[in-house]
C-alpha cells in the first residue's frame, strides 16, 4: 500500500516537472533580430554576406535580412549555409563556421515566430571591413595590371607577373587575395616565383628570349619548396576564401628578387569586364621561427617531378623525376591544343567512382597546420589519413561531398606533430557519369590539367619542418644570451 502511494507520488512529481518545463518553453521570449539573430549573422555570415562580397545579398541590417528570412531558415536548418564540407566525424578546425544546434534553433524559431526586429538598443555594432579587405588595411598591396575579360568564351588559366620591390626576404603573418571583379574571377592562386633565365616581364606578361609571350601551361606546386624554392604557393582564392592567417611565430616567405605571380581562372559573365586582382600582405609582428610551406599529398599533373607512388584504381604507378620530364615531352592534340599527357591514366568516360590514392613519406619531423582539397568538376570526395610510426592511423579530414564551387581550407584546431617515419595518404574519387550534375561531358576521357574541364588531384597541406628554425630567430636568441 505504502509503496504504491510512493509510485503515484513520483508520477505526479514527474508530471509536474514536465508541465513546468513545457510552460517554461512556451514562455521563452521570442528571439529578436537585434538581440539574438544579428550577433549570429555578424559572426558567421557577414564575411560573405556584405556589400561587394561573394554572396548575392548583404545580411547586415534588418532591412537587408527581412526579405530573405524563409530562405535563411531553410539554408541554415539544412546546413547548406554557412558552407562547410568537412565531415564532423574527423578532426576539429579553428575556422569552422558551422552554426551550433542552439544557433540554428534560435534562427528557426525567430523565423517561425514572425522574425521581429526587436529593440534597437540591443543591436551589436555592425562589423566594418577596411576598403573591402577581410583582414583590415594591409601593410602592403600588390596589384596585377588590368586585364580585359571578354563577354563570352572559355579562357585558359592566365598568369600575370608583378615585381616584388623588397630587398630582403619578408615574412607575412597574414595574406589576402581580393579579386578585382568577382563576377568574372572564378578562382585564382598566387605564387612567389623566379624569373626564368633570359625572360622579361612586359605589362605583367612573361616574355621569352625570342621576344614572344612564354607558355606557362601546366602547373602544380613544387613538391619540396624548402629544397628548391623555385615555385612557391602563397595563397589560393575561391569564393568564401582568400584570407589566411598564420599562427604566431610562423609565416610564409616572400623572397627578395622573386616575382609575385597571379594565376587567374576567369568565367566570362556575358558582359565585358576589367579585372585587377590584388594581394594584400601583413608583415609578421613577432619573430618568425618557422616558415610555412605548401605541398600536396600526391599529384596527377605531369609537371610534378617527385618520386611518389600513386595508386590508380588499385594499380600502383611510380613516378620519377626522369619520368615526369619524359611525360612532359609526350603531347596529345585535343581541341586544337597541345597538351602534356602523364603516366597517370586519364579518367575513362562514364566512370562513376574512379579512385586515386597519393602518398607522402614524412622523413623529418613536421608540424601540419591546414589542409584543403582541390579537384575540378568531377571531384567527388577526398580525405587525408596520417599513419604514425607506431601504426596508429588518424583521418585528418574528409570531405565526403566535394563541391568545386566551395574549395574551403580546413585549419586544424591544434597543429599536428608528425615524427619522421610517419606517412600521409590522400584518397579521392571522381564521378565522370551523367549522375554528376556538374559534369561538362560524361562521354569524354578526362585529362589532367589546370583547365576546369580537365581534372586535378591536389590534396594540399600546409606545414613547417621542425628542424628548419629560421636564422633570424637563432641570431636574436644568441644576442639575448
Ligand atoms: C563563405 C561565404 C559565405 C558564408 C560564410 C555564408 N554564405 Fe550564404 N551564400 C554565399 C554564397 C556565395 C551564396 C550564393 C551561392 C549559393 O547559394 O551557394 C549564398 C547563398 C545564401 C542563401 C541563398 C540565397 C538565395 O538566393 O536564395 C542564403 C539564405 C544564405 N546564403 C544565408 C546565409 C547565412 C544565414 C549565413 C550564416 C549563417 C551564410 N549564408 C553564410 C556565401 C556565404
Amino acid at each position: 500500500m505504502k509503496r504504491c502511494s510512493t509510485v503515484i507520488a513520483i508520477g505526479v512529481l514527474f508530471l509536474a516537472i514536465q508541465g513546468t518545463s513545457e510552460a517554461g518553453q512556451s514562455a521563452a521570449p521570442t528571439p529578436t533580430f537585434t538581440k539574438d539573430v544579428a550577433p549570429i549573422l555578424y559572426e558567421k555570415c557577414a564575411t560573405c554576406h556584405r556589400p561587394g562580397e561573394v554572396a548575392p545579398m548583404s545580411l547586415l541590417t534588418y532591412q537587408d535580412v527581412r526579405p530573405w528570412v524563409k530562405s535563411i531558415k531553410a539554408k541554415v536548418v539544412s546546413r547548406e549555409m554557412p558552407p562547410w564540407h568537412a565531415d564532423p566525424l574527423y578532426g576539429s578546425f579553428r575556422n569552422d563556421r558551422r552554426l551550433t544546434p542552439a544557433e540554428i534553433d534560435t534562427v528557426a524559431r525567430w523565423v517561425d515566430l514572425g522574425s521581429p526586429n526587436g529593440n534597437a538598443a540591443d543591436l551589436p555594432a555592425i562589423p566594418t571591413f577596411a576598403a573591402g579587405w577581410q583582414g583590415g588595411e594591409p601593410d602592403f598591396v600588390f596589384e596585377m595590371p588590368d586585364y580585359e575579360v571578354p563577354a563570352e568564351g572559355e579562357l585558359p588559366a592566365l598568369y600575370f607577373w608583378v615585381q616584388n620591390p623588397f630587398r630582403e626576404d619578408k615574412f607575412v603573418e597574414a595574406i589576402e587575395m581580393r579579386p578585382g571583379d568577382r563576377n568574372v574571377v572564378h578562382h585564382g592562386r598566387i605564387d612567389v616565383v623566379k624569373l626564368p633565365e633570359g625572360h622579361t616581364v612586359v605589362n605583367g606578361i612573361l616574355i621569352g628570349p625570342d621576344g614572344k609571350p612564354a607558355a606557362e601551361e601546366g602547373g602544380g606546386v613544387q613538391d619540396s619548396p624548402h629544397e628548391s624554392g623555385q615555385r612557391f604557393h602563397l595563397i589560393s582564392f575561391t569564393p568564401g576564401r582568400g584570407l589566411e592567417r598564420f599562427r604566431p611565430g610562423t609565416g610564409k616567405r616572400i623572397s627578395a628578387g622573386q616575382w609575385i605571380r597571379f594565376n587567374l581562372h576567369y568565367q566570362p559573365s556575358g558582359v565585358r569586364a576589367i579585372d585587377r586582382s590584388k594581394l594584400g600582405i601583413w608583415f609578421s609582428k613577432v619573430p618568425v621561427t618557422h616558415e610555412v610551406f605548401t605541398r600536396t599529398v600526391g599529384q596527377a599533373l605531369p609537371t610534378d617531378a617527385t618520386e611518389t607512388p600513386v595508386v590508380v584504381e588499385g594499380k600502383e604507378i611510380m613516378r620519377s623525376v626522369a619520368q615526369a620530364a619524359e611525360e612532359a615531352q609526350v603531347f596529345v592534340a585535343r581541341e586544337g591544343q597541345a597538351r602534356p599527357r602523364g603516366a597517370i591514366p586519364t579518367i575513362p568516360p562514364y566512370a562513376e567512382n574512379w579512385k586515386i590514392v597519393g602518398f607522402t613519406a614524412i622523413t623529418e619531423p613536421i608540424t601540419l597546420y591546414s589542409v584543403w582539397p582541390h579537384m575540378h568538376l568531377r571531384g567527388k570526395d577526398m580525405s587525408i589519413v596520417a599513419t604514425f610510426p607506431d601504426g596508429r592511423q588518424e583521418t585528418i579530414f574528409s570531405v565526403p561531398k566535394y563541391d568545386f564551387n566551395w574549395q574551403l581550407q580546413y585549419d586544424l584546431e591544434k597543429p599536428l606533430q608528425m615524427p619522421a617515419g610517419s606517412k600521409l595518404m590522400s584518397v579521392a574519387h571522381y564521378d565522370n557519369s551523367p549522375a554528376n550534375r556538374y559534369n561538362p561531358g560524361p562521354n569524354q576521357e578526362v585529362y589532367w590539367s589546370e583547365q576546369s574541364w580537365d581534372e586535378m588531384f591536389s590534396p594540399f597541406i600546409e606545414y613547417s619542418v621542425d628542424s628548419l628554425r629560421l636564422p633570424t630567430a637563432a641570431k636574436r636568441t644568441q644576442q639575448q644570451r
